[in-house]
């Protein structure tokens, strides 16, 4: 599934961040390319604003990666995929009496990670740090320069490639997994809820 937009300007960047946060699914892997101010940053910003996140949002060209953790009622209030589940879960815990209700169920917080690997100098770098225990599964990564992760990092469910394009911005929307494509298919859509 690929879808190409055209993103006349910072305004419309953060649309799409904000599109983004409305169909991105817990434990998803999202590459981010583009060169150099591209505006990687600036669309991972947008999202993590649409999500509640009300402090800075740099680049963590230097420390590699930046965690958020944001809360998870909130991030359901905006994440409409996600809070079907979570109706789902209380539901469920509320109806099966020899269930205990775990964190799995109910999750008070949602991680999402932001790298950037610009300054990595070797894909291995990534082992040292740890990078397993980061995406575990629920947790959100969004990655500037994938591409010097290659080797070790997993695999992305979707890659967002940005390039110019007159004063703005052409951006691709590239999925790589089934998930990848169900996210990537609900994006520039008005009516994508409503079937
Ligand atoms: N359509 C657009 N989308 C995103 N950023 C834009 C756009 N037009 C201009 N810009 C500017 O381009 C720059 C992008 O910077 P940044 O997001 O840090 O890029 P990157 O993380 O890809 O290096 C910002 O200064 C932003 O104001
Ligand atoms: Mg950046």
């Amino acid at each position: 599934m690929t879808q190409q937009l055209q993103i006349i300007n910072e305004d419309a960047m953060a649309g799409l961040g904000a599109q983004l946060a409305k169909v991105i699914v817990p434990g998803s892997i999202v590459y981010l390319e583009g060169d150099l101010g591209a505006g990687k940053t600036t669309l991972v910003r947008a999202f993590l604003r649409s999500l509640g996140h009300t402090g800075a949002v740099k680049s963590p060209t230097f420390t590699v990666v930046e965690p958020y953790t944001l809360d998870y009622d909130k991030f359901c209030y905006y994440n409409e995929l996600e809070a079907d589940l979570k109706l789902k879960n209380d539901k469920d815990s509320l109806t099966s009496s020899n269930k205990i209700p775990t964190v799995e169920d109910n999750p008070s917080e949602q991680k999402i990670y932001h790298f950037d690997l610009y300054r990595l100098e070797d894909p291995e770098e990534l082992e040292f740090m740890g990078i397993r225990d980061y995406l575990d599964g629920r947790a959100i990564a969004l990655i500037e320069w994938p591409e010097r992760g290659f080797g070790v990092l997993p695999k992305a469910d979707f890659i967002i490639k940005i390039t110019h394009q007159d004063q703005g911005r052409k951006v691709e929307l590239l999925s790589s997994t089934e998930h990848g494509a169900a996210m990537v298919s609900k994006i520039g859509f008005k009516d994508r809820f409503q079937r």
